[in-house]
């Protein structure tokens, strides 16, 4: 069966694709590259030792997609492609909101029109805004602080719509937490272009020395310690999510929302801690003032993704820092 994977060489997506590859599937990928690198392709061959089919473009590109689904039978496909950086959101909403809106709708146009009626997209938590109380349930309160945030509340919103319109579609949204860590095998990684935005990049490149210092943005939030507290999921965990959630759209549910979290919420300092501890390296920090737009803590209910897709994390916070942290040592090897 032939899965499409939009952004399929990009962090998540080329991990979902690994695990896709290994289940069996067929896959396509298509990514433009705009926030990954070529060499993600060669890498998932070699993991998997399994061929694929790539088409460099853009999803925006209506006559580009029209190719790529008259080429090859697409029985479901997993979203990933869009931008998705915070900070950069707030200084470019137009460049967000047409990027991510429009590449959607292209997609779901072009499905449409190839009788392609099953989706899984790549939403997230920051859905929630700053939720009410904690873990947090799909049916809590929606409300975003941000450009990117706000384009996956609308993308939700624009497959509900789509789904309501034609009850043939059967869509999958998840909602991730904090995707960290890397493929055992190094080759594979969270390799964002220049300063790391998130936590986990950051630590990593402090602990390769390539950047001195870690900022820890505030440590005076309602939480054990102070600092942020997060969902921190492994990316391999959350690629296995994926290949449940196109099983599910073969099961003819119809929409279905779900969380991919552990459940468990660590701060900044737990996650700087088992960093060091596990790697056995010193990673430099200090406290510095709160980065604005952040909440205070953020950890999930993933009670339905077990129940209905019968997926649950099973990788620990130890193997997210260490599997992070072989797949920088890897990659400067790979540069030497
Ligand atoms: C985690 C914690 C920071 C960097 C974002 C997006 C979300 C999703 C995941 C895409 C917070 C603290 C961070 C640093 C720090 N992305 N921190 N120093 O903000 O929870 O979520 O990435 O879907 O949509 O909003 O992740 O890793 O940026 O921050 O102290 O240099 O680490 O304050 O408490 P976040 P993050």
């Amino acid at each position: 069966m032939n899965v499409l994977v939009t952004g399929g060489a990009g962090y998540i997506g080329s991990h979902t694709i690994v695990e896709l590859l290994n289940y069996g599937y067929e896959v396509v990928m298509v990514d433009n590259f705009s926030n990954s690198k070529r060499e993600v392709i060669d890498h998932i061959k070699e993991i998997t030792n399994r061929e694929f089919t790539f088409y460099e473009g853009d999803v925006s590109d209506e006559a580009f997609m029209e190719k790529v689904f008259t080429e090859n039978k697409i029985e479901c496909v997993i979203h990933f492609a869009g931008y998705k950086a915070v900070g950069e959101s707030v200084e470019k909403p137009i460049l967000y909101y047409r990027n991510n809106l429009n590449s959607t709708l292209v997609l779901c146009d072009v499905m449409k029109n190839h009788n392609c009626k099953k989706l899984v997209f790549s939403s997230s938590a920051t859905v929630y805004g700053k939720p009410k109380e904690l873990p947090i349930k799909e049916d809590f309160p929606l409300s975003t602080t941000n450009p990117y945030g706000t384009t996956k509340l609308m993308i939700e919103k624009i497959l509900e719509d789509i789904y309501h319109s034609d009850h043939e579609w059967d869509i999958v949204i998840l909602r991730y937490f904090n995707p960290i860590g890397a493929h055992e095998s190094g080759l594979i990684g969270e390799d964002p272009n220049g300063i790391p935005n998130n936590l986990m990049p950051y630590i990593v490149k402090v602990a390769t020395h390539e950047l001195e210092c870690l900022n820890v943005f505030g440590n005076d939030y309602d939480t054990p310690d102070g600092t942020g507290v997060r969902d921190y999921i492994h990316v391999v965990d959350l690629a296995k999510g994926h290949i449940k959630a196109c099983e599910k759209l073969f099961q003819h549910k119809g929409l279905g929302i779900y969380n991919l979290g552990t459940g468990i919420g660590y701060s900044v300092l737990d996650l700087i801690h088992a960093f060091e501890k596990v790697n056995q390296v010193t990673v430099n920090y200090k406290i510095v003032e709160r980065r604005p737009g952040d909440i205070d803590a953020c950890y999930a209910d993933p009670t339905s993704a077990l129940e209905e897709l019968g997926w649950k994390a099973e990788k620990n916070i130890d193997d997210m820092c260490r599997d992070a942290y072989h797949f920088a040592i890897e990659q400067n090897n790979m540069l030497r």
